[in-house]
């Protein structure tokens, strides 16, 4: 009888013991992210591993939340933003949010025309929000973005170093800025990587030229000693306040801030300079400008002396200043032909004046080519000259602006001699 009790409670604690182990093995299994994934996502969890994260257990959940535990709830899974990463790099966030890259998301909302663009490029991130992902995002607009789509795109801090490596080794070479600055009106990458700066730097990731040898990358000038703030003097517009003291370059930047719709056709401010002011789109001070200018003579300066470099961010100044000649000039062609009545007044503008920033959907060729010379031949001019590379300055940027003026003179006229007939 005892026996036979001592052999039951014997299989009745190896029963418990292997009902305990299944539990146990198998809630550990359900929780934990890294052996799922192995086999859901395989190469998430090993780019983790390689990365400083996965050294260092900062692990899935940090980042993701443990609300997911398995395939039945995957909506449950965190996606993260900028005020993830703040958890532990305070500093690199508050530099992030002082800079321009913090305001890619609304610079592009602010836009006229990002209402009319189709939904998948914008919110869907295929077009213009492909790259301003990088800018913050409200709590209203993430709640949108999860609405509309499955909510990806709201971290901004993966976009030069790339999920789940984060390397700092990849953030720190030239291409991981390269898939938004490139292209038809901000073509920095190509500029670049033609350039001395570039070919001598591209030769020292090729190991031709010895490791230490000087060539700087877009970080040099833009992000030194790897401050996350950025922003330059100019700017993508390259119009800023005050007026410059010489009367006729005065006279040109007034038509051109016209034809972007922060001054109305007399002159006036208009609702739009408040957008331009919220969204950082220029420098609205002598100051705000000068600090950003001495900034990037102090890097040239490491490399160059401070009077081959200031010489040389000059004649970037002078060559806007002839580029905006040009600009202003087809400006005002086009404007005597809506004061005219020769053409008809842009739809979606209250003024009988060119919008540049809604020409994107111009219905006639003239407007087109306005909008093109603007965005594509005259960013082109200057941005070539100040990442040195003369054929972009001279062949794709000064040569087609002279181009479309031409032209747009040539329709212009051919408007004016039917209306005399
Ligand atoms: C038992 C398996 C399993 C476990 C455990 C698990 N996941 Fe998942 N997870 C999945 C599956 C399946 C998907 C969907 C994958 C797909 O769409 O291909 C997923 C998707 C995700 C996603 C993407 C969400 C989306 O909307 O696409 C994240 C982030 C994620 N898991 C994180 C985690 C984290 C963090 C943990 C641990 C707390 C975890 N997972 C645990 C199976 C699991
Ligand atoms: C729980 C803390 C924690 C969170 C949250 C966190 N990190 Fe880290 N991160 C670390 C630690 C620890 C290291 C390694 C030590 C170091 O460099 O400080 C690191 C290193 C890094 C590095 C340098 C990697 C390298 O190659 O040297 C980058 C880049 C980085 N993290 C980006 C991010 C981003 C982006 C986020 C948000 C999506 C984030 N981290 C969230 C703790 C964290
Ligand atoms: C290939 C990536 C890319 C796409 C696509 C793109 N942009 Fe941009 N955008 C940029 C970059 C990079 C800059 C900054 C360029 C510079 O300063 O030279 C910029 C600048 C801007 C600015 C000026 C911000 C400022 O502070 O001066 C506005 C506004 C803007 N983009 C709106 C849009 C809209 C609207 C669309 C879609 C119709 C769009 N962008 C498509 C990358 C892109
Ligand atoms: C340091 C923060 C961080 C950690 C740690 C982290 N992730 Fe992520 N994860 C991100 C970011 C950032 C995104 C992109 C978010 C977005 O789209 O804005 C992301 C996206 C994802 C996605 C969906 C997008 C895709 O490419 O499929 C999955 C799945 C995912 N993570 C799984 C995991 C798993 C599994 C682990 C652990 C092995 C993990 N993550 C660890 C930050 C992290
Ligand atoms: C425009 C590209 C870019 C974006 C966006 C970006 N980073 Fe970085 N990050 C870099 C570069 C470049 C470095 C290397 C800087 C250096 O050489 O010290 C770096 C380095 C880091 C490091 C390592 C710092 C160290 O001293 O080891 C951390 C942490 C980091 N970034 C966090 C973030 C966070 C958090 C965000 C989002 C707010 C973010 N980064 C967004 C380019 C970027
Ligand atoms: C995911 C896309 C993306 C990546 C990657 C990216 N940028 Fe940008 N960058 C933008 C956008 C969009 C803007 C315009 C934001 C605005 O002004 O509202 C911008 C603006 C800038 C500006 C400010 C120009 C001004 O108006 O003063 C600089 C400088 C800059 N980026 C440098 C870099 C550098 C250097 C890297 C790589 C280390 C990089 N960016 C990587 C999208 C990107
Ligand atoms: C040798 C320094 C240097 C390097 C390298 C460099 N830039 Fe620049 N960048 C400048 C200067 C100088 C300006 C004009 C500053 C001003 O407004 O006075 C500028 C302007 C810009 C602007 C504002 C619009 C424009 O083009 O004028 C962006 C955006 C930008 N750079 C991005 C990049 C990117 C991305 C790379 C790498 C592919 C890069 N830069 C490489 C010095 C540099
Ligand atoms: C990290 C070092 C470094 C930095 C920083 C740097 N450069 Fe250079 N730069 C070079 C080297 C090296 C060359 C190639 C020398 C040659 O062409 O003989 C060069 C070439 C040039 C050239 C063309 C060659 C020439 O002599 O005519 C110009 C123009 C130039 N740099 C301007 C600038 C300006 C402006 C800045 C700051 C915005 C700057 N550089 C920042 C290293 C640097």
């Amino acid at each position: 009888m005892k026996k036979i009790f001592e052999r039951l409670s014997c299989l009745a604690f190896i029963f418990w013991g292997v009902i305990f182990l299944i539990l146990s093995f198998s809630s550990a299994f359900s929780q934990n992210c890294v052996d799922c994934h192995k086999t859901r996502t395989p190469h998430i969890v090993s780019d983790w591993l390689l990365s400083q994260h996965g050294r260092n257990d900062v692990n899935c959940q940090v980042c993701h939340g443990e609300e997911h535990k398995g395939s039945d709830d995957v909506a449950k899974a965190r996606i993260p933003t900028p005020e993830t990463c703040a958890l532990c790099h305070e500093e690199k966030v508050n530099q992030f949010k002082k800079g321009k890259h913090a305001l890619g998301w609304a610079a592009m909302k602010a836009m006229p025309t990002a209402h009319w663009q189709p939904m998948a490029l914008m919110e869907g991130m295929k077009g213009c929000g492909g790259c301003h992902k990088i800018g913050l995002k409200t709590e209203a607009e993430i709640k949108e973005l999860k609405t509309t789509g499955p909510g990806f795109g709201i971290a901004s801090c993966d976009a030069c170093h790339t999920r789940h490596l984060f390397s700092v080794a990849e953030a720190r070479q030239p291409q991981a800025c390269q898939t938004c600055h490139m292209g038809f009106d901000h073509p920095q990458w190509e500029m670049y990587s033609a350039s001395k700066h570039g070919v001598r730097f591209l030769l020292k990731q090729n190991k031709v030229l010895p490791e230490n040898a000087a060539a700087p990358t877009c970080q040099t000038c833009h992000m030194s000693e790897g401050n996350h703030e950025v922003r330059t003097a100019w700017g993508f517009l390259a119009v800023r306040l005050p007026l410059p003291e010489d009367k006729s370059w005065a006279d040109d930047r007034v038509t051109i801030l016209k034809g972007l719709g922060v001054l109305d056709p007399e002159g006036k401010p208009t609702a739009r300079l408040e957008v331009v002011k919220a969204a950082d789109l220029a420098r609205l001070t002598q100051e705000a400008w000068q600090k950003e200018r001495d900034k990037m003579i102090a890097i040239c300066n490491r490399c160059h002396s401070a009077n081959f470099a200031r010489g040389e961010l000059e004649k970037g100044d002078k060559i806007i200043r002839e580029a905006d000649k040009l600009m202003a000039e087809a400006i005002r062609i086009v404007a005597g032909l809506y004061k005219d009545g020769l053409l008809p007044k842009p739809k979606n503008y209250a003024y009988p004046f060119p919008d540049l920033l809604t020409f994107h959907d111009a219905p006639t060729v003239i407007e087109q080519k306005l909008f093109v010379m603007f965005l594509e031949h005259r960013m082109r001019t200057f941005q070539g000259a100040f990442h040195h590379n003369p054929d972009y300055s001279l062949w794709y940027g000064w040569s087609e602006m002279v181009r479309s003026l031409a032209e747009i003179k040539a329709l212009a006229e051919e408007y004016r001699a039917k209306s005399r007939k």
